[in-house]
């Protein structure tokens, strides 16, 4: 395994979010740092992991920690990856590609998203062995078949399907940024980029983000980004489209936003792979349910052959060992990595993720675990 070191200037994802704040113009770290009405389903996914508690087990020997975790018949030497983020090259131009080779680097999952800003081929080629492909389902048929086409022939390894955008959200922070792609600017806009030359000049120097997987199926001029979103997306996927998707798609299939019993069970009739239990990181529902609360209450369908994951709030590599501990193989950060290529630039990528390699590390080595695989309930206090 390939040992990442970091910046110890910076040792904690907090710390990378504080200098993120500072690098990055306002529009930008508000449309990854913020949620949906009044934030409080963010704050409670992040509370939620902090309360649960494992019990330290010693008189063991745990000189050396296996930090790997085996998805799909696959093995990948950490248990974390990076989720899909929309726009990825707003936090910091070519953070999709840095993240990318960092992820192929490191051994784990890297998921590109439908409304990412490299195009798809790219990544592909860049992350062959950890790619995966997110699915925001358009609305026409015949436009998935395309998109699917495209995606399985650039070789991803698994595709997963975001369920929870039925509607775009109202995101007050990007509302009030005049947020809207492409760009226009507005004299609130420019005097941000002008007082975070190095952001702005980057920018200007690797082109202004666009949707650059979707463009050619654009019908109009965007509007705002979440309209943009509503237009494409279907309003709510339905079970016949899994069904479809099902049989275009023959490689891991994967559902992310999954809360509600019905619909993992539903996920299971389908034949579907495995599940990412999220709430979006509170980007879609203030009233969700946090993805702890969710974890544990589908946690058992792991016996019935999902393969659990989950995301919305982990910030720590405790919490990863956490994620574990209540049933999931696989769990991902999305504002950790946004925040560490805010902060570094491009030198992010590598930071964030020897920042979770360590914490993993010394956190089962901490609670007598010499595997991640052996982690599970029998830890939790
Ligand atoms: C800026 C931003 C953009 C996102 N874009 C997407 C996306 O394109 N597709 C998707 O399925 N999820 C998207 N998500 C959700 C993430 O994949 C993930 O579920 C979320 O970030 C997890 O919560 P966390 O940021 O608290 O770790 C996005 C999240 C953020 C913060």
């Amino acid at each position: 395994m390939h040992r990442f070191s970091y910046d110890t200037r910076y040792p904690a994802i907090s710390d990378l979010k504080a200098r993120a704040k500072k690098r990055i113009p306002n529009f930008s770290f508000d449309y990854v740092d913020g949620g949906i009405d009044q934030e409080h389903g963010k704050a409670r996914n992040r509370n939620a992991w902090h309360e649960i508690d494992l019990i330290p087990r010693y008189l063991c020997d745990v000189s050396n920690a296996d930090l790997s975790t085996r998805i799909f018949d696959k093995d990948y030497a950490l248990p974390f990856g990076v989720p899909p983020i929309g726009l990825g090259n707003m936090m910091w131009p070519g953070a999709e590609m840095a993240l990318a080779t960092a992820a192929q680097k490191a051994n784990m999952p890297y998921i590109l998203s439908t409304f990412s800003t490299t195009p798809l081929e790219e990544i592909a080629a860049a992350a062959p062995d950890v790619a995966w492909f997110q699915l925001y389902v358009p609305k026409k048929v015949e436009v998935m078949k395309d998109l699917l086409a495209k995606v399985k022939a650039a070789g991803f390894n698994a595709l997963v399907v975001t369920l929870d955008i039925p509607v775009g959200a109202k995101r007050n922070r990007e509302l009030k940024n005049g947020l809207k792609l492409p760009f226009s600017f507005t004299p609130k806009i420019i005097w941000q980029c002008a007082t975070h030359p190095t952001w702005a000049l980057s920018t200007l120097k690797h082109g202004q983000p666009d949707f650059v997987n979707v463009l050619e199926y654009k019908e109009g001029p965007n509007e705002g980004l979440a309209q943009f979103i509503t237009n494409f997306n279907m309003h709510g996927v339905t079970r016949e489209r899994i069904e479809l998707i099902r049989q275009v798609w023959d490689g891991p299939l994967v559902l992310k936003g999954v809360q509600h019993e019905p619909d993992i069970q539903a996920a299971l009739e389908i034949g579907i792979d495995g599940v990412i239990v999220s709430n979006h990181g509170g980007r879609q529902l203030d009233a969700a349910p946090t993805s702890v609360q969710s974890l544990q209450d589908l946690a058992s369908y792991a016996d019935k052959g999902m393969t659990m994951m989950v995301d919305s709030g982990i910030r720590t590599g405790t919490d990863v060992v956490r994620a574990k501990a209540l049933g999931a193989q696989m769990a991902f950060s999305g504002r950790s990595f946004f925040w560490g290529m805010g902060a570094l630039g491009l030198a992010g990528a590598e930071q964030v993720v020897g920042i979770y390699q360590d914490e993993i590390d010394r956190t089962l080595k901490q609670v007598g675990c010499a595997s991640f695989r052996e982690m599970d309930g029998g830890w939790l206090a």
